[in-house]
């Protein structure tokens, strides 16, 4: 693995299909370790900054758990919690942290600013979450996926359903294009991902035998799929006003009963990054309700609760994935 040290994470395309199997592999490893409790410490004595301009539970949590399991040592400086973007630029509060710590997470909106942070910090930057990328969401899914299905990762058939640019729908697909999978964009030809990154995939996927496609129907997009995934129908950063236009359009792609039986699998599983707006126990959900007259978004609570869904196995995979980033680039 002494390959992968000093490296950064920024987006799934900056690996191989080896460099992500062998994180992979490494973070089932870490998860056997650290259950079997014989983990070893490998990053004792570092020391690593985790920048969040947008809220997290599991980012946050995964990596503080994560460093603390090895040894290491996190500040944490959430919205707000330092100069970063409007009194100092990313490039000088790049500077700044690359002189005090040995690597950065960050969470924001442009991904420029998490490629300035590694461009001028010169320690492994970590992309938490960008407008445009969620790549260690992704390692944390593909772990988790072979978890639930005895095939192989390329021979796993996905659909992601909903908003077809969002920032989980491209990393999903661009680790789908690496890995060789075949996974459908069920989502409405207006919320289709943008032609350039699409031709980016299907370069990829030309050498992979992956197949990304995008479908508008929702039933066949889902058809013979292993995994159903979605993700919240308006992201973090986006204008609450969007929420009429985002609701019409995504309805017919809410994962439901009628859905998951479309796909004519009875193994069939279900797939979310969280947080789910599946029903009204949050301030959203309630005003969401209120206001248009539904109770759940992406997903309904009867599918959120059902055995075929993997949600929390997801989540908990988020900790020993990033173990997995961090060892492999700082050890
Ligand atoms: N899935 C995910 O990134 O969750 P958080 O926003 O809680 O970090
Ligand atoms: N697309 C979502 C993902 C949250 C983990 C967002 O950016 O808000």
């Amino acid at each position: 693995m002494s390959h992968l040290r000093g490296r950064s994470v920024l987006s799934l395309e900056d690996f191989t299909q080896g460099e992500i199997l062998e994180l992979l592999k490494l973070g089932a490893e870490l998860k056997a370790a650290k259950r079997g409790g014989y983990e070893v410490q490998r990053l004792k004595g570092k020391t690593i900054a985790l920048i969040f301009e947008k809220d997290s539970t599991r980012t946050r949590s995964g990596f503080e758990v994560a460093a603390y399991d090895q040894g290491a040592h996190v500040t944490y400086m959430g919205p707000g919690g330092s100069h970063i973007g409007h009194k100092e630029s990313v490039k000088d509060t790049a500077r700044v942290l690359g002189r005090m710590y040995d690597a950065i997470e960050f969470r924001g909106f442009a991904q420029t600013d998490v490629e300035a942070l590694a461009q001028y910090s010169g320690v492994p930057v970590y992309n938490g979450l960008t407008d445009e990328a969620h790549p260690t969401q992704v390692f944390a899914d593909f772990m988790t996926m072979p978890e639930f299905c005895s095939k192989n990762l390329k021979d796993i058939k996905f659909a992601f359903l909903g908003e077809g640019r969002d920032n989980m729908t491209l990393s999903l697909a661009m680790g789908a294009a690496k890995l060789g999978m075949h996974m459908n964009i069920g989502s409405p030809e207006s919320l289709w991902p943008d032609p350039d990154y699409m031709a980016r995939l299907h370069r990829i996927a030309a050498q992979t035998g992956a197949q990304i496609n995008l479908e508008a129907d929702p039933k066949k997009a889902v058809a013979g799929a292993d995994f159903l995934y979605t993700d919240v129908w308006l992201s973090m950063g986006e204008a609450e006003s969007l929420w009429a236009d985002r609701i019409k359009l995504l309805l017919p792609y809410q994962v439901n009963a009628e859905l998951m039986a479309a796909t004519g699998n009875p193994a069939v599983k279900f797939m979310h990054c969280l947080p789910a707006f599946h029903n009204t126990e949050t301030s959203v959900g309630k005003d969401i309700e209120k206001r248009y007259g539904i109770s759940a978004m992406e997903v309904t609570d009867e599918v959120f609760e059902s055995e075929a869904s993997i949600i929390f196995d997801q989540a908990e995979n988020r900790m020993h994935s990033i173990k997995a980033l961090l060892v492999a680039t700082l050890a």
